[in-house]
């Protein structure tokens, strides 16, 4: 589209600002080029990406063939799911205390697949003792540590203890002494390849170290994910989930046979992060606008808001990124601020304009607003409720 900015812009007139837009003409895009990267196999969405029911909805019903149940990021999360109509909910992350549980067991009476996350001992106990307690047979599933280390280098993430078989036999064996769990899924998550930028123009230097201990690191990761699902079958245990990868990493999860669904959630929205990847590219399908509201000189317009800056590691990456008009450069003493965000350009921009921004991560862009307005079109067809907008606060 030539003119992008004026058709957001007229698009947006009479809005209140900041809001937070999601063009359903490029989510639909995404969706498909996302469904095509898979190569026909499952997709679990991953909720924590993209915090909106009406739009999860979206996602599940453009291909139900494809498209199965969701990765949720917190229990509660899936018991709310679970109350809208939402089923096939994995809960990523092991939760402990009995408070954040305790909806579940109702969901899972009621016939939900709600299925739990666990890779300590301590974790499955619990949650026997939970099931016993609340007279449910509880599905779990198991997360296993796919980081890779090479010498002074650890490559992945700190979340699961089962790293090799003998560990793995270890849980295996608490799970035989947990009657009220049915073990029916494993999931392997390779941090370090789907969410790790190799082509971030930030950190230009060290991309090709990144790409290479990505190169290495896949053939490990897939022997040892294929490994531990095969002890687990030795073990007596029918897995009918098993689980791997991300965004940055479905091609290469593809290729991993033992694996039967990859999780997606950022690809959807596309945040800025997704662009620093060399293997593919989706579309901006959600972003915000701030109203210029003051101008303290001649190229330089100062925005109300915008400072939602993304979790993780600090790096630039994780700063919002101007986005539209294409000119417009955030001030390197200031960036994005907390009331006031100071952006430098050439185009025209009056009183009361928008600046578009692009959010470093997909789903805590939703953490900032109360309503997506959804956009078709030309048009805008729906202000949908993000998690937030319905009082929902899980982490
Ligand atoms: C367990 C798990 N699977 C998959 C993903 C990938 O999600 P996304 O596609 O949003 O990068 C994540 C992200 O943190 C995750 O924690």
């Amino acid at each position: 589209m030539k003119d992008r900015y004026n058709y957001y812009k007229n698009i947006l007139e009479g809005e209140r600002l900041p809001a937070a837009i999601v063009d359903l003409d490029v989510l639909d895009k995404n969706i498909e080029d996302i469904v095509r990267r898979a190569r026909g196999k499952k997709i679990r969405v991953a909720s924590k990406s993209v915090r909106c029911r009406a739009v999860l909805r979206r996602i599940l019903d453009s291909h139900p063939e494809t498209f199965n149940g969701l990765m949720c990021f917190s229990a509660e999360e899936a018991a709310d799911l679970a109350a809208h109509d939402f089923d096939n909910l994995l809960v990523a992350y092991p939760y402990i205390r009995e408070l954040q549980l305790v909806r579940l067991f109702p969901k899972i009476k009621e016939g939900k697949e709600i299925i739990l996350m666990g890779d300590l001992p301590e974790h499955f106990e619990n949650y026997n003792r939970l099931a016993e307690k609340y007279g449910v047979k509880l599905k779990v599933c198991l997360d296993i540590d796919m980081s890779t280390s090479f010498p002074g280098i650890w490559f992945g993430v700190f979340r699961s203890s089962l790293r090799d078989l003998s560990q793995l036999k270890r849980v295996l064996n608490t799970i035989k002494e947990c009657p009220h769990l049915e073990l029916m899924g494993l999931m392997g998550y390779e941090a370090q390849i789907a969410g790790v930028c190799d082509s971030n123009p930030h950190t230009w230097f060290i991309n090709p170290i990144i790409k290479l201990l990505k190169k290495l690191s896949i053939s490990k990761i897939h022997s040892r994910r294929k490994a531990m699902v095969e002890l687990c079958k030795r073990e007596g245990f029918d897995l009918s989930l098993i689980n791997g990868g991300g965004t940055g990493s479905i091609e290469s999860t593809f290729e991993d046979e033992s694996v039967n669904e990859i999780a997606v959630g950022s690809g959807f929205y596309s945040p800025i992060l997704f662009d620093y990847y060399d293997s593919f590219h989706h579309q901006p399908a959600a972003f915000y606008a701030v109203e210029v509201t003051r101008k303290s000189q001649a190229g330089i317009s100062t925005c109300a808001g915008g400072g939602y800056v993304a979790s993780g590691s600090m790096g630039r990456e994780k700063i919002p990124t101007p986005f539209l008009p294409t000119d417009v450069k955030l001030i390197e003493n200031e960036m994005a601020g907390e009331v006031q965000t100071p952006v430098r350009h050439t185009s025209k921009l009056e009183l009361g304009d928008p600046v578009f921004f692009r959010h470093g991560k997909a789903g805590e862009l939703c953490e900032r607003f109360n309503d997506l307005i959804l956009v078709q079109n030309g048009q805008v067809t729906e202000r949908a409720r993000t998690y937030r907008g319905e009082g929902k606060c899980y982490l």
